[in-house]
């Protein structure tokens, strides 16, 4: 039986939580700077914090983009992260429900991510191919590069995504 989640948007006094949280989930790989500098980018990123009781124990970001081109606007979801003590708890899936509920709201229709396919099937993502990533993509990460429509009656999006600064660099886009 999973405990009580609770999602909010996240507040200042959250960082040093979120700070060990990335450390903890993400041992191999520092995306503290990238969080750090995404939370600066309000109004474009909604950040959201999951808690067990009261315990931060989940976070997502979803940094509100463009298609070049075009008046579209596309999510891009993550980083996302779970404690690894609280992970299989469904804190992730309220995480990513519950931001997807938040941009359909704001007139998001499509949003966009660059993660295991098995993982976002999950919540109805699919391979994308009419967005292009803002760099290419190794081969190998292709199948990773997916999207969930949240207007389908909506025509799709087509085009390159445009990102903020924090998400310009190319080394976030390749292995
Ligand atoms: C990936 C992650 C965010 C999932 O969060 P979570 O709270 O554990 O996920 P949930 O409890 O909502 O969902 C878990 C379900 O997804 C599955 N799942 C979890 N990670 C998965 C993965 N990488 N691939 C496929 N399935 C996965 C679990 O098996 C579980 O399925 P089950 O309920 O049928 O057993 C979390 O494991 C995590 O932070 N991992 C380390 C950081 C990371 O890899 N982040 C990825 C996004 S950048």
């Amino acid at each position: 039986m999973f405990k009580k989640t609770f999602i909010r948007e996240s507040q200042q006094g959250d960082s040093i939580s979120i700070e060990l949280l990335y450390r903890d989930a993400f041992p191999e790989e520092d995306l503290l700077p990238l969080v750090k500098d995404l939370l600066q980018e309000t109004p474009v990123v909604l950040s959201l914090a999951g808690f067990i009781d009261t315990s931060l124990v989940g976070h997502v970001l979803f940094t509100t983009c463009g298609i070049a081109g075009s008046a579209d606007r596309v999510g891009l979801l993550g980083p996302l992260a779970v404690a690894t003590a609280c992970q299989r708890q469904g804190v992730g899936s309220a995480l990513i429900r519950d931001g997807l509920l938040r941009l359909e709201t704001a007139g998001v229709k499509q949003v966009c991510v660059l993660g295991d396919p098995a993982y976002y099937g999950r919540f109805g993502f699919a391979p994308e191919t009419d967005i292009a990533p803002p760099y290419p993509l190794p081969a190998e990460w292709r199948e990773a590069w997916q999207s969930i429509r949240l207007r389908p009656a909506a025509p799709p999006g087509r085009g390159r995504l445009t990102v903020p600064p924090p998400w310009r660099q190319p080394a976030l886009w390749a292995p």
